[in-house]
C-alpha cells in the first residue's frame, strides 16, 4: 500500500480512538456510549459524512502542544434520520473530558452554518467539562460564537440539545437556546454554578442531581422538555421529535399517510363528568381525537395543569395545547403559562397547526403568582397565540371562565375555527362566585340566604354555563356532540392547510419576557 494512503489511514484510526481504550471503557462503565456510538445510532446506517475528523488544538500553554488527539474532542458532520437529512455533533468525554477549545468551537459552528445554509435540523449531543481550561478566553470565545449562532438560527431551522454527561457554567445556555433539550437521567446534570461554588456562597449542601439533574430540571424548572433513561432512549427521542417537525422554516411537516375511515369517536361522549367541579383526564380526550398512539408529550412533568405535545391527525403533525382538570383544575398559572407560550411559538415558527383544548377555570388567585408575576408570565400565552399563524382551531370541552377564555385561544385573538361541546360553560366566572358578586344585596336582604344563593347560582348558570351564548354571537363556530370532535377537526385542518397572514410590518414584536 501507498504510504501515505496508509498514513491518512493510521490517522483515521487514532482519531476514532478518541482519548483511547481506557477512557471508552470508562464511559461505558459510567453506562454511557461514546460520541461515536451515539452518532451511529442516532443516524441512519451508513448515512455519515464526518467533518473535521483531523482537526487538533492550536494550544501551546500548559504542555498541550504534545497532547493533540484528532478530533479535538468533538464528532461532528451530517447523515439522515429516516431518510431525511440532519447535522450532528457529539461531543467526546474520552478527550480532554470533552471540553470546548476555539478549535472544537470551530467544527461545532461549521456544521451549524451548512444547517441554515442548507436548511436542515442540528442535534447537538452534549457530554463535556465545560470551557477547555488550558485555553482561556478562546475557548469563551469559541462559546459564544456558538451561542450567536444558535440564536440566528431559531426560528429557521430546528435545534435539538441532549444532555449525555456534564453540561456546567456558561455551557448551559447554548442548550438553552436551543429548541428542546432531553436530559439522560442519572448521567447528565445541567447547571449554572456547580455544587461547590453553591456551598461557597449560600452554604447550601447539595449534590450534583439535585441541583440539575434530568428530574430536577423536568420537575422544578422546566429546563428539560424531556427525559430519557438511557442514552439509547434519548437518542430515540431526538428521532421522533424530528419526525413531527420539518427540515426548516421554509417548509411544512411531512404528512404521513392516512385513509380516512369511520372518524366517530363514541368514547368522547363519556368523559366529561356531569358534576362540573368533577376532574377528568384530558389525556383521554387527547386519545380519543388524534391517530392512534402517535401522541408525543413535552414537559410531562413540568406545570402538569397544562398539557403541550405533539400528535398527528390524518397524518397531519399538529402542537396540541390542552388544560388538565386533573391538575389544579386546569388553571392557568406563571409556570404553565410559560410552558404553553414557548410551546406555541416553536409550532408557529415551524408551521405546525395548532389545536387547543380548552377546560379552564381562570388564572390561579394567590400573592405567590402575583408576585412571581402571573401578569407577564400570562400575557407570555396570549402574546404566542395571538401572534401565531399557523391554523389555529380550540375546542371547548367545559370552562371557559374570564381572561382565560380569551387567552386560551379564543377567536378574538385570531383562531380559525373555535368548537364547544354541549358542557361548555362560558362565562366571565364560576356561576356560584358570580351570583355571590351580583346578587349580593338580593343574597343579603333574604330570609333564607343559602336557598336566595343557589336560587341566584342557578339562574346565572342557566343563562350562562353553557356554549350557546357564546355560539349565538359567532364567537363560536359550531356546537359539536364530543364524538364528532375527530371529524370536525380532520376537515377544519384540511380546511385551512393553505391559511396566509399578511402582518404589518415591523422588526420584531416586544413579547413580554
Ligand atoms: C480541560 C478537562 C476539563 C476542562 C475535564 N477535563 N474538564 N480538561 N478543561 N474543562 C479533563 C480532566 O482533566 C480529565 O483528564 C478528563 O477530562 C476527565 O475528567 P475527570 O475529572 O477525570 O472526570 P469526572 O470525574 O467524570 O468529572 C467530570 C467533571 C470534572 C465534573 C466535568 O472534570 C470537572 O469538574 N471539570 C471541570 C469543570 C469546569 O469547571 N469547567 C469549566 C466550567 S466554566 P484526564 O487526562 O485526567 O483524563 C465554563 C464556562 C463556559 O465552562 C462559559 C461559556 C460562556
Amino acid at each position: 500500500m501507498n504510504d501515505k494512503i496508509k498514513g491518512l489511514e493510521e490517522k483515521v484510526a487514532l482519531a476514532k480512538l478518541g482519548g483511547g481504550a481506557k477512557r471508552i471503557e470508562r464511559q461505558h462503565n459510567n453506562k454511557k456510549l461514546t460520541a461515536r456510538e451515539r452518532v451511529m445510532y442516532l443516524l441512519d446506517e451508513g448515512s455519515f459524512e464526518e467533518i473535521g475528523i483531523l482537526v487538533t488544538h492550536r494550544t501551546k500553554d500548559f504542555g498541550m502542544e504534545n497532547q493533540k488527539i484528532y478530533g479535538d474532542g468533538v464528532v461532528t458532520g451530517y447523515g439522515t434520520v429516516n431518510g431525511r437529512l440532519v447535522y450532528v455533533f457529539a461531543q467526546d468525554f474520552t478527550v480532554f473530558g470533552g471540553s470546548l477549545s476555539e478549535t472544537h468551537a470551530e467544527k461545532i459552528c461549521k456544521i451549524m452554518d451548512l444547517a441554515v445554509k442548507v436548511g436542515a435540523p442540528i442535534i447537538g449531543l452534549n457530554d463535556s467539562g465545560g470551557a477547555r481550561i488550558q485555553e482561556g478566553v478562546r475557548s469563551l470565545g469559541g462559546y459564544a460564537d456558538i451561542f450567536y449562532r444558535n440564536v440566528q438560527s431559531s426560528g429557521v431551522i430546528p435545534q435539538i440539545s441532549a444532555i449525555m454527561g456534564p453540561c456546567a457554567g456558561g455551557a448551559v445556555y447554548s442548550p438553552a437556546m436551543t429548541d428542546f433539550t432531553i436530559m439522560v437521567q442519572d448521567t447528565s446534570y445541567m447547571f449554572v454554578t456547580g455544587p461547590n461554588v453553591v456551598k461557597t456562597v449560600t452554604n447550601e449542601e447539595v449534590s450534583s442531581e439535585e441541583l440539575g439533574g434530568a428530574s430536577t430540571h423536568a420537575t422544578k424548572s422546566g429546563v428539560a422538555h424531556i427525559t430519557s433513561q438511557n442514552d439509547v432512549t434519548a437518542l430515540e427521542d431526538v428521532k421522533r421529535l424530528l419526525s413531527y417537525m420539518p427540515q426548516s422554516n421554509k417548509e411544512k411537516p411531512a404528512m404521513l399517510p392516512y385513509e380516512t375511515g369511520s372518524e366517530t369517536r363514541e368514547v368522547l361522549e363519556n368523559i366529561v363528568p356531569e358534576n362540573p367541579n368533577k376532574p377528568y383526564d384530558m389525556h383521554e380526550v387527547i386519545d380519543g381525537i388524534i391517530d392512534a398512539d402517535s401522541f408525543y408529550e413535552i414537559h410531562k412533568d413540568y406545570a402538569e395543569n397544562i398539557i403541550v405535545g405533539f400528535a398527528r391527525l390524518g397524518g397531519r403533525s399538529i402542537g396540541i395545547v390542552a388544560n388538565q382538570p386533573m391538575f389544579l383544575a386546569g388553571v392557568l398559572d406563571v409556570n404553565s403559562s410559560k410552558k404553553a407560550a414557548r410551546f406555541v411559538r416553536f409550532c408557529d415558527c415551524f408551521n405546525i397547526p395548532l389545536l387547543v383544548l380548552e377546560d379552564v377555570p381562570g388564572f390561579l388567585p394567590g400573592t405567590d403568582q402575583e408576585w412571581d408575576g402571573i401578569i407577564t408570565h400570562g400575557a407570555k400565552l396570549l402574546y404566542a397565540l395571538s401572534e401565531a399563524t399557523v391554523p389555529r382551531v380550540t375546542v371547548i370541552t367545559r370552562k371557559a371562565y374570564g381572561g382565560a377564555y380569551d387567552v386560551m385561544n379564543s377567536k378574538h385573538i385570531g383562531a380559525d375555527m373555535n368548537f364547544a361541546w354541549p358542557t361548555a360553560e362560558i362565562a366571565v366566572m364560576g356561576a356560584k362566585g358570580a351570583a355571590e358578586i351580583i346578587f349580593k344585596s338580593e343574597i343579603r336582604a333574604a330570609d333564607d340566604k343559602e336557598a336566595k344563593w343557589k336560587e341566584k347560582e342557578a339562574e346565572y348558570a342557566e343563562l350562562f354555563a353553557n356554549p350557546y351564548s357564546a355560539a349565538e354571537r359567532g364567537f363560536i363556530d359550531e356546537v359539536i356532540l364530543p364524538q364528532n370532535t375527530r371529524r370536525k377537526l380532520l376537515k377544519a385542518f384540511a380546511m385551512l392547510e393553505h391559511k396566509e397572514t399578511n402582518r404589518p410590518k415591523r422588526k420584531h414584536g416586544n413579547i413580554p419576557l
